[in-house]
């Protein structure tokens, strides 16, 4: 059987990761990795196929920057050239970036003929699509990564999602229940995997800071970075937070352009508590959370990992596709005007008590395998599934 596994963004590595190793481990399953290359750079996408100990992308769509449309087009136009070449029989997208909308939408239109094994005459095919972390939902549509969720959502054969409000956005949207597997956080499967060597990295040392008494920051989102009012006055707060909590801010390409382009750069480079890195690894990246104090972020896949581990996690955003970090664990929203405020708060308060979310247990790649097993049988006993056949 074969299987392509989307990857296209750094947070989309840690996703397929897991289900790639497993997949390998399995004497029924082709898995194929095909890189999109939405993100291009060597420590936004090589870096972590090297951490995760992933091969080299099989197939590489080389697609890269533009605007929504440009990106999600481009992807399609280059996806639909593989499916047809390949014929994979199921296509696994994961997240909520343009490429795994992009994936999608291609692989659902596309057909192509196979010989039916009874009679000389050919059925009319595509591959099944499966999204890993489906049901998510901000309910904020100016997220670009809402709709993104929404559409795909809406277009895949099968949903695999991370948490029960997942399960339940999707049958508020109509989604046949049939469709929709709970197999929990294949993040954290990543995390456990490459637990010893990130306990081993001990990154803070190289960056001169002290176990616990630093704070790890993250910003990426456009709402928060594409404007010049928000992010002169994110800088103010990191800047003034870091007199209390000394911080360390790897920055994303999209950050530091902009952060470039208002003059705001020299700003925080010239502030001594604050540590402006690249992007990190996975390791290192993960090994600065293990041991720092709290986070400040816009991150969704970092309020994951942060509640999985009882760190305390302030979240610049007005709302969360990720609820149970919430609920259950140690996110809180903030808007800008709070951040210094609740820093102090938690600084005083120390780590609240959280819980983990069900099924965030390392072994949601497992439960995908032996998920896909099942519809597979599905497609051997009846030829392709029903759903997707198109008989002429
Ligand atoms: C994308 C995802 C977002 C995810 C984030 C993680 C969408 C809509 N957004 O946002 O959900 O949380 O990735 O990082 O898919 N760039 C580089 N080098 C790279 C990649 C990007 O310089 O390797 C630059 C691009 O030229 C562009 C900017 O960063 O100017 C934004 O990249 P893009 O992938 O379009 O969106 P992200 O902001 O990274």
């Amino acid at each position: 059987m074969q299987i392509h596994l989307i990857a296209a963004a750094r947070p989309n590595f840690m996703k397929i990761a897991p289900l790639y190793h497993a997949l390998k481990a399995v004497d029924w399953a082709d898995p194929v990795i095909v890189h999109t290359g939405q993100h291009y750079d060597l420590n936004m996408s090589d870096a972590f196929f090297t951490d995760l100990k992933l091969p080299a992308p099989h197939i590489h769509l080389g697609v890269g920057s533009g605007s929504h449309a440009e990106q999600t087009g481009n992807v399609m136009m280059a996806y639909e050239k593989v499916i047809l070449e390949k014929k994979p029989d199921l296509v696994v997208v994961v997240g909520d970036v343009n490429s795994t909308l992009a994936c999608t939408l291609a692989a659902v239109k596309v057909s192509y003929p196979i010989q039916n094994s009874k009679f000389k005459i050919q059925n009319l095919r595509r591959p099944l699509v499966a999204h890993l972390e489906a049901g998510l939902r901000s309910f904020d549509r100016t997220m670009p990564e809402e709709i993104n969720r929404i559409a795909t959502d809406a277009l895949a054969d099968v949903l695999w999602t991370p948490s029960s409000d997942g399960d339940e956005n999707l049958v508020k949207e109509g989604v046949d229940p049939e469709k929709i597997e709970r197999v929990g956080n294949i993040m954290i499967d990543s995390l456990e995997m490459m637990r010893e060597t990130i306990t081993a990295q001990n990154a803070h040392v190289e960056f001169g800071l002290e176990k616990g008494l630093f704070g790890v920051v993250t910003f990426h989102r456009p709402a928060n970075v594409d404007n010049v009012e928000s992010l002169t006055a994110l800088c103010s707060s990191l800047i003034s937070i870091s007199k209390r909590l000394p911080l360390v801010f790897p920055v994303h390409p999209r950050t530091r352009k902009n952060l470039q382009e208002c003059g705001l750069i020299s700003k925080l480079d010239n502030c001594s508590t604050i540590i402006l890195t690249e992007p990190l690894n996975y390791v290192r990246f993960m090994s600065l959370i293990f041991n720092c104090r709290m986070v400040i972020t816009d991150s969704g896949g970092i309020q994951e990992e942060t509640t999985y581990l009882g760190i305390p996690c302030l979240t610049m955003r007005p709302n969360t596709e990720r609820p149970v970090t919430v609920t259950e664990g140690t996110n809180c929203l903030c808007a800008l005007d709070e951040i210094e405020g609740m820093v102090l708060e938690a600084l005083q308060i120390g780590r609240g008590t959280s819980k983990t979310p069900d099924l965030w247990d390392g072994h949601t790649a497992q439960r995908v395998v032996k998920s896909i097993k099942r519809f597979k049988e599905t497609i051997v006993s009846t030829g392709s599934l029903s759903a997707i056949s198109n008989d002429p």
